[in-house]
């Protein structure tokens, strides 16, 4: 793995490969500074010597493609033959699930805890849990809301907010150049992609009086809520020219609602999503989706150098962002055949 280069930033990339770019969020999480590994994470805790490093993953669900590909890029690497034992644990997007898998890491006392948080808020207590039993914990994808930062060790995600100001401003500047109803499939309720991409949407077409959010309703980031929140939308709603969904599963929901409804998606409604997995690309090939912001899953291999660093002692890095691209239809035709997710 590339490992931490400083901040490289690619605003609008078409085409070309994914990387995953590691780069110090300066404004993200109070700077950016790193930080030694907290808790219990020494070179004879684990791996640091060449041991097993024991690791306890608790993800937030099944819910998407995206996470699909996040959940196998995890267990593709933190495998025996790399060094680790992964207890991995599927919390069926249910905060108290993560928060029993969390507890019941800290009682195995495993080397790493590595989470990825359904919600944003109510961790405090069981990551001082794990602080006490010097146990370090590294986010993965989703950031928790804590005035703490010592609870965890590192962070590694994408920026949400920029993913719904891409989204924004491509919507603002593409079809607000006329007046345009959009409506805003929403994510997971309370979740750190569902608040950052409805904020960082909202900023960029703020300045846009053209642009305005007549309905907006979380789906929950699946494809069958999406449907049946898309289906409603278009029951209570006289004029909706734009959907804005949070992820491609929704706006693949929404394509659903819409076409049983005798309308043409993109064309008589544009789709604008975010993630870029393999289903939402190939809506976007043939012309359903209209624009796609990618958000990356594949963070196993970043994410086992992290756990190897702090099981080394070594300094990681507090907030690591990675890097995303855009798709129009023409860079989603030339992506689609080595697309890996
Ligand atoms: O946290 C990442 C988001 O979670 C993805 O965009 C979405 O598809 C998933 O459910």
């Amino acid at each position: 793995m590339e490992r931490i280069t400083g901040a490289r930033t690619r605003r609008t990339v078409l085409a070309g490969a994914s990387v995953l770019a590691l780069a110090t969020a300066l404004a993200a999480c109070g700077g950016g500074s790193t930080e030694p590994a907290a808790g219990g994470g020494s070179a004879a805790a684990g791996g640091g010597g060449g041991d097993t490093i024991t690791v306890g993953f608790s993800q937030v669900g099944a819910e998407s493609g995206w996470r699909a590909a996040n959940t196998k890029s995890i267990q593709d690497t933190l495998t025996e033959e790399n060094g680790f034992q992964l207890s991995f644990s599927d919390a069926q997007q249910k905060q108290e699930n993560q928060i029993q898998a969390l507890r019941s890491y800290i009682a195995q006392g495993v080397d790493v805890i590595a989470f990825s948080p359904v919600v944003e808020t109510g961790w405090d207590a069981v990551l001082e849990e794990a602080k006490a039993a010097e146990i370090p914990v590294v986010l993965t994808d989703r950031a928790v809301d804590t005035a703490d930062e010592s609870l965890y060790v590192s962070f590694i995600g994408s920026d949400f907010v920029l993913e719904g100001e891409r989204a924004g401003t491509w919507v603002s500047e593409t079809l607000g150049t006329e007046p345009i109803n959009v409506v805003e499939l929403q994510g997971t309720t309370g979740s750190a992609p569902a608040n950052d991409r409805k904020s960082g949407f909202e900023s960029a077409i703020a300045d846009n009086p053209n642009v305005t959010v007549v309905a907006s309703q979380t789906g929950n980031f699946t494809r069958s809520e999406g449907r049946t929140v898309m289906e409603g939308f278009l029951q209570s709603q006289d004029d909706i020219d734009v959907v804005y969904a949070h992820n491609d599963d929704m706006g693949l929901g929404a394509i659903e609602a819409i076409e049983a409804a005798g309308l043409v998606p993109g064309e008589d409604i544009k789709i604008v999503t975010i993630d870029a997995v393999k289903d939402g690309m190939q809506a976007l090939a043939d012309g359903k989706i209209s624009y796609i912001v990618e958000c990356n899953p594949l963070l196993g291999p970043d994410l086992a150098e992290i756990i190897k660093s702090v099981v080394a002692g070594e300094e990681v890095e507090k907030r690591i962002v990675v890097e995303d691209q855009e798709f129009d239809q023409e860079a989603a035709i030339e992506a689609l055949p080595t697309r890996e997710y």
